[in-house]
């Protein structure tokens, strides 16, 4: 037994190689969009044949934390609850090795679920499953910054977490609360990514909808690395509503390419996190 007030005990991941947490202060700002996009991205790192189908295959895995608002089946087209007794978990698509607890019950029934259940699941979730060895996790946290969050995050043996936001002055304040929360628990923060930074035309005029700059002012003011901007595109949500992510659908689209970025940059980051020095205090 635990002393009370003690944080939870890190659990030990010796087969995977590099576990990112994807956060956001708040719900809606692409947070599982990114964390899907950038685990095929980071696939596609592995072993880079366009559309040979296998791209890294099974080194990745994307395992959905977000209890509440679980949405990799949908982004990933497993449209029902599977079969626990047939279907060997992690399940995989598109090279990807996945876990949600959407797999297992109808989102409506985890509602009801208290904390120490859903931290309990995700426990089991990490270390009851066969991973077998990965490069990577990405792990897609639910959105905010309270004690289901902060307990996981000291929880899995994090190497880095990259946080979400939007260029919108009310979605950096709410990263700049996640930058807090990891500072607080000593995990190093890769960097923040701005999704939906503009938009694209035909003629390649970018077009700043929610304003510009933000993400960036952010990184810079915390301390962190500035890991890039994804672009608004209408074929991201059709793809996830679909259940194929768009660097998997449209591998030459705008937005697949920044997904790309983003993956090189958050290995570089891994890369010097690693050999340490220790990133410097984020100052808020
Ligand atoms: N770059 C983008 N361009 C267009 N739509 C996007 C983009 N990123 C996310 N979306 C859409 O925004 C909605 C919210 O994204 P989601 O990943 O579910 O957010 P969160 O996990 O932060 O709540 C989804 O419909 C998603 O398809
Ligand atoms: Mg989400």
């Amino acid at each position: 037994m635990q002393p009370p007030g003690s944080p939870p005990q890190k659990i030990a991941l010796p087969n995977i190689h590099n576990v990112i947490a994807v956060a956001s202060g708040k719900g809606g700002v692409g947070k599982s969009t990114v964390a899907a996009n950038l685990a095929l991205a980071l696939a596609r790192t592995i072993t880079p044949q366009p559309s040979s189908g296998k791209e890294g295959i099974g080194r990745v895995g994307l395992l959905d934390a977000d209890i509440y608002g679980p949405s990799v089946p949908i982004m990933m087209g497993v449209r029902d609850v599977v079969d626990q007794r047939t279907t060997p978990f992690p399940l995989e698509r598109y090279g990807l090795k996945l876990m949600s607890m959407g797999f297992l019950v109808p989102p409506v029934q985890a509602v009801i679920w208290r904390g120490p259940m859903v931290h309990r699941a995700l426990v089991q979730f990490l270390t009851d499953i066969n991973w077998g060895p990965l490069d990577y996790l990405v792990i897609d946290l639910p959105p905010g910054t309270g004690d289901a969050q902060l307990t996981l995050t000291q929880t899995a043996p994090l190497s880095g977490a990259i946080i979400v936001t939007t260029p919108q002055d009310v979605a950096l304040i709410d990263a700049r609360k996640g930058l807090e929360m990891f500072r607080q628990v000593r995990v190093p923060v890769l960097g923040i990514v701005e999704n939906m930074s503009y938009f694209q035309g035909e003629d390649g005029t970018r077009v700043h909808l929610f304003g510009h700059g933000g993400g960036q002012k952010l990184a810079a003011e915390a301390g962190v690395p500035f890991l890039g901007e994804i672009p608004i595109d209408p074929r991201v949500s059709e793809c996830g509503d679909q259940g194929e992510p768009i660097v998997h659908r449209y591998p030459e689209s705008g937005v697949a390419k920044a997904y790309q970025a983003l993956a090189a940059m958050v290995i570089e980051q891994l890369r010097r996190t690693d050999q340490g020095p220790e990133l410097p205090e984020v100052q808020l």
